[in-house]
């Protein structure tokens, strides 16, 4: 059966109303949080049970899809045939532990490969961010949002996640030089809707398949290309050193790449 993506959208706005409500209930008691791979890399119980809740809730909404969740509770998936979910129950978890702001929920949904739609929640203001391909065009709330202007790197802020700039991986320090600055917001989620809302003109940051699913259907809804650091496609099941960037922007960075070029 054909699927009626403005349905799915709707049941999906729904579903992370729910997931949003319950989120900020939790944050009203103990957080247990854990390391993952280090005191860098928390999870929390709010992550875990957000995911379940998430997965749970899309199995019954699309029985036949295959679920990727960064917190294991999806499939283990090898291919991106068919219709594929992507989840990030809370993309920002060291701003929720230290800040409880600046974090957000997300899902993308694929189809072989293909994005079709995107959400991105910015929890704390209550600002969920939904659209894509399907739904043609992007949506903050129930604001439809313009593309952002197409600036040149020299012309807008850019961000980034600290270490890549520390280790001058990929030539950052020479693009932010570059720039007319960088910021660094620690939740890949939040800097795409920066991106969205012309705040920032690209970023730059090693991430997973959860990280840039959504943003990715959204950004690419608006014109802002999204790719590795070299250009090329992103793989959509591993990490990936992304770019996302304004198409102008975009040819500033990889001509800065490609020209090798240091401070
Ligand atoms: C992280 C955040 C962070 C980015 C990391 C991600 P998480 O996601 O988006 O900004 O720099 O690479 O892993 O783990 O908090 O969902
Ligand atoms: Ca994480
Ligand atoms: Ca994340
Ligand atoms: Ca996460």
């Amino acid at each position: 059966m054909a699927t009626d993506w403005q349905q799915l959208s709707r049941d999906v706005e729904a579903l992370l109303k729910e997931a949003r409500r319950q989120v900020i209930a939790k944050m009203h008691q103990t957080l247990t949080v854990d390391e993952k791979t280090g005191r860098k890399d928390l999870v929390t119980n709010v992550d875990k049970g957000n995911e379940q809740f998430l997965i749970r809730a899309i199995r019954q909404l699309d029985p036949q899809a295959q679920v990727l969740g960064e917190e294991g509770f999806g499939d283990n998936v090898t291919s991106v045939k068919g219709r594929l979910w992507i989840v990030d129950p809370i993309d920002g978890t060291m701003n929720f532990v230290k800040q409880r702001d600046n974090f957000a929920m997300m899902i993308g949904i694929y189809q072989d490969g293909v994005g079709q739609l995107g959400f991105i929640y910015d929890v704390m203001n209550d600002v969920l961010y939904h659209g894509g391909p399907q739904l043609g065009g992007v949506w903050a709330n129930q604001q439809q949002l313009g593309a952002p202007a197409d600036l040149a790197l020299a012309d807008g802020l850019i961000g980034m996640s600290s270490p890549l700039v520390i280790k001058d991986v990929a030539h950052t320090q020479a693009i932010v030089h570059a720039s007319a600055g960088m910021r660094v917001y620690g939740s890949a989620g939040i800097e795409m809707i920066n991106i969205m809302l012309g705040k920032t003109l690209g970023y730059i940051s090693y991430l997973k398949p959860w990280d840039f699913a959504a943003g990715q259907v959204l950004l690419n809804t608006l014109g802002v290309r999204t790719s590795t650091i070299d250009g090329q496609p992103l793989d959509m099941l591993s990490s990936n050193l992304v770019l996302v960037a304004t198409k102008q922007a975009q040819r500033d960075i990889l001509q800065i790449e490609e020209d090798d070029v240091s401070l």
